[in-house]
């Protein structure tokens, strides 16, 4: 699983960064390393929503505060 974070302007002023930390933390603490890659992108052009992270191919937006709901629900849910 590819896991691509948005880390153009906009979406770093939103906390991209604190958002890679947050999924870097969880993919650890749930020994995942193997199976999920994380990777950052330039602007995607969904700028007006909160931070644009895609799963494959799928978009969603995430903010800091909901980086472990967004992990717990998505991410988790598609690698078990
Ligand atoms: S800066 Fe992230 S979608 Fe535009």
């Amino acid at each position: 699983m590819v896991i691509t974070i948005c880390i153009g302007s906009s979406c770093h002023l939103k906390g991209s960064r604190s958002i890679i930390q947050g999924l870097e933390k969880k993919i650890r603490e749930n020994e995942l390393c193997s199976q999920i890659e994380l990777n950052g992108s330039f602007c995607t052009g969904e700028c007006e929503n909160g931070v644009c992270v895609k799963i494959d191919d799928e978009l969603f937006s995430v903010s800091p505060e909901t980086v472990d709901t967004f992990f717990e629900n998505e991410v988790l849910r598609r690698v078990r």
